[in-house]
């Protein structure tokens, strides 16, 4: 193997950086040509395959910083669809127009869903990423637990889980963590921590939107910020008792902070956060969050009276607020967890590569005697008997719905990931660069411009 391919597919994430450059550190050893490309799987539906050269002789480009969140190819939500065979025919004559005998994707359940495809054409492996720290599995044979149903009534399938096994160790996780969770989590309970404060003086109730889609782990990792109740999209939510919660926490402390996934349902399984219609001032249909449909739920179930008899003088409406923590949480520096940890699973995919796996997924595993350690296994692992792969969702056993809060054995999986998570040069960093005098003065240097100078296109 002597020239591979990188892309970065899907939403972004602040460690996928980390994720390149793992994987052009360990090809500079072996002497492997690293070459980048543009914006996902768009570079291969592109007819100039735009691409870039990461370690011309072996050493890596001065862009390259596993520190710098967000990804300097650039990344994009298109996807292989495998039958689109014309495009598919395409896309394998540009991968061998560009020279290369493998190709790494950095990517999340999404990409993973195309990755096959493209397995026939060129040994292909998956370095895992997604904030939302949905792609992997709660237990070895969990892809073969879901059940494919065709109802009538609407086009398409859909697909629901069988019963859970009973016992769960997060020891037996697949892909125990994906670079960029971490850095979400660190990014939301920091917000949590603030907002509490605020929420406090003014004795409010506030909500606090988390990503993540219709995984909760974001959400579950926010117990670090110390909201009073979590609410994760695995779990649908019980208005009343959610009501009766708040007025509880209220009228002991006079402010509460809910957390909620973006993907929370209700007891009918409907998602709050969908579109429901209502117009602007101009009349025009806008979209609400979870947070939004949570507050509203919240005004209706505790009404205006409840906070004028604890001595607030305003109504429900202007006691319960809401905060989308929002793309933040997939921005700026990794913390020292996603940056190591992404390091190793790029490095780990090229010696997959290397080794002559393909159609494989590089992950993160942790044992109570051995700790974080990179792994492989086969991406059929991941898939459904009919191929399709499903967002990782919190297991039951890591929360506890009545108290709304991680269950112990939740607690037990948040320790390894967190305890360390952040480094002395991550506080450092903000020390030293914040209020940086010069930041006053120059204007923002976006690496992208550097980057466009040393992308190449097919003839
Ligand atoms: O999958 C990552 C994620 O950040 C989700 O948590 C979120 O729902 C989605 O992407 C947002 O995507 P976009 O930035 O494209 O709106």
């Amino acid at each position: 193997m002597r020239r591979i391919g990188i892309l970065t597919a899907g939403g972004d994430t602040p460690a996928l950086n980390a994720t390149i450059h793992g994987a052009v550190t360990r090809a500079n050893q072996v002497r492997v040509e690293v070459v980048g490309l543009i914006n996902g799987f768009a570079a291969l539906f592109h007819p100039r395959a735009p691409h870039l050269l990461l370690n011309p002789l072996f050493g890596e480009i001065p862009e390259l910083d596993p520190t710098r969140g967000g990804t300097i190819l650039g990344a994009s939500r298109d996807y292989v669809d495998p039958n689109d065979h014309e495009r598919l025919d395409l896309a394998c004559r540009r991968l061998k127009d560009l020279q290369l005998d493998g190709l790494i994707c950095i990517g999340g359940d999404g990409t993973m869903n195309g990755l096959q495809p493209l397995c026939d054409m060129i040994p292909t492996v998956l370095a895992p990423k997604t904030i939302d720290n949905d792609l992997g599995l709660n237990y070895r044979y969990e892809a073969d637990h879901w059940i494919r149903e065709d109802h009538t009534e609407a086009p398409g399938y859909f697909y629901r889980r069988s019963e859970m096994p009973h016992t769960f160790d997060i020891e037996h996780m697949v892909n125990y963590a994906t670079p960029g969770y971490a850095t979400a989590v660190y990014v939301s309970a920091t917000g949590i921590g603030r907002i509490r404060t605020t929420a406090e003086s003014h004795r409010r109730v506030a909500i606090i939107e988390v990503m993540g889609r219709h995984s909760g782990y974001i959400a579950l990792g926010s117990a670090y910020g110390q909201p009073d109740l979590i609410l994760i999209p695995e779990s649908p939510i019980n208005s009343c008792e959610l009501a009766e919660r708040v007025k509880e926490i209220y009228v002991l402390q006079r402010n509460v902070v809910i957390v909620c996934g973006e993907g929370i349902v209700d007891e009918t399984g409907h998602v709050l956060g969908s579109a429901r219609l209502s117009t602007d001032p101009a009349g025009n249909l806008m979209l609400s969050g979870a947070s939004e449909a949570l507050r509203a739920m919240l005004i209706e179930k505790i009404g205006d009276e409840f906070f004028h008899k604890h001595g607030r003088n305003e109504s429900a409406g202007s006691a319960i607020f809401t905060r989308k923590v929002g793309h933040t949480q997939r921005g700026g520096r990794p913390v020292r967890f996603d940056r190591f940890q992404a390091a190793q699973l790029g490095g780990k995919a090229v010696e997959m590569l290397l080794e002559g796996q393909n159609n494989h997924v590089a992950t993160l595993q942790w044992s109570r005697t051995e700790g974080f350690y990179v792994d492989s296994y086969s991406g059929q692992l991941f898939r459904d008997q009919w191929g399709k792969i499903h967002a990782r969702n919190v297991h039951p056993a890591m929360y506890d719905p009545h108290m709304m809060q991680p269950s112990p054995v939740g607690i037990e999986y948040l320790l390894p990931i967190f305890t360390n998570a952040i480094g002395d040069d991550d506080v450092e960093y903000i020390r030293q660069t914040l209020f940086d005098s010069g930041n006053l003065f120059r204007r923002y240097h976006s690496v992208n411009t550097d980057i466009h100078k040393r992308i190449r296109f097919l003839e």
